[in-house]
């Protein structure tokens, strides 16, 4: 199979709009943020770490000429943070148009060694977090009739070991995009997920694939490879398009069909 490489999408297609990206910083959100810019919107990326989004926002602008990023540390548990986030990004570029609601944590623990404390953070940043960026966001997405990408997972379909908390997470972050989807459809708001399988080249792959078994994790995917931060991007475009202005309250799985296969198929 070829593996597609170039947008299909307009290069304008996004001009005039504005995103607030959280976990903008580094991995598929700042895939998905670069996509945004190389489309020509005003992209605000968000993390907790100043250094890395200014990294990361000079990374975008070395890659797209004229790129027009906004930096800003704040983190997702803090409502308040996220507040000024959004006045800021408001600011910059006269409207919020998208939300994408990607700051998470995750390492891999046995639920009998997992603390009480070590499960509610990641509650607290993958669903409390997308709750409150959603909510932040709120007033400015009504002006606009904007769309929000919570970015879920495919781990909680089946259940993962080691992942009780990123599942509980993201069993709730899929939840919540559900009923926003339909408290919010009466603004014009669409509500989405993109529930990425493993991703190749992201830094949470590292973490979370033991070394040495990619290969064979490969075939056991009906579509043999793994999944590539650009199979995100273009999925982002996608639901952020008009293409899909019906399409809401919808989890768009990009996983070459892993999970449904499961590891032995
Ligand atoms: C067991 C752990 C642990 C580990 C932390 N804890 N790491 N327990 N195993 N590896 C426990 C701590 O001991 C503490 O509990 C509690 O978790 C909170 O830890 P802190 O370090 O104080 O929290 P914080 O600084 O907020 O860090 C959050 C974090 C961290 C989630 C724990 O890993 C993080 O910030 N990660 C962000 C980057 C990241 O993980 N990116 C990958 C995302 S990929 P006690 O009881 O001691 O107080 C991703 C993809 C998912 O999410 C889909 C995969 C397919």
């Amino acid at each position: 199979m070829t593996i597609a490489t170039e947008s299909v999408f307009q290069k304008n297609l996004f001009v005039g709009k504005s995103a607030v990206v959280t976990g903008g910083g580094s991995g598929i959100c700042l895939g998905m943020a670069t996509a945004l810019a190389r489309h020509g919107a005003h992209v605000t990326i968000v993390g907790r770490t100043q250094s890395k989004l200014d990294n990361a926002k000079r990374g975008i602008e070395a890659e797209v000429i004229g790129a027009r990023i906004l930096a800003l540390a704040a983190d997702v548990r803090d409502p308040s943070a996220l507040a000024h986030v959004m006045e800021q990004a408001n600011n910059a570029a006269g409207r919020i148009d998208f939300l994408i609601c990607g700051a998470a944590g995750n390492f891999l623990c046995p639920a009998e060694q997992l603390s009480t404390n070590a499960f509610k953070t990641v509650i607290d940043i993958d669903l409390v977090g997308t709750f409150n960026t959603c909510k932040a966001g709120l007033e400015y997405l009504k002006k606009s009739q904007g769309s929000v990408i919570n970015v879920t997972a495919t781990l909680q379909y089946k259940g993962t070991p080691f992942m009780a908390h990123a599942c509980a997470a993201k069993a709730g972050v899929d939840a919540l995009t559900r009923v926003l989807a339909l408290e919010w459809g009466k603004y014009g708001i669409r509500v989405n997920g993109i529930a990425p399988g493993p991703i190749d080249d992201t830094a949470g792959m590292d973490k979370l694939l033991p070394s040495g078994t990619k290969e064979f994790y490969q075939q056991t995917v009906p579509l043999k490879r793994m999944g590539r931060v650009r199979d995100i991007e273009f999925a982002t475009l996608y639901l952020l398009s008009d293409a899909a202005q019906l399409v809401t309250g919808h989890i768009h799985v990009v996983d070459g069909g892993e999970w449904l296969a499961g590891p032995m198929n």
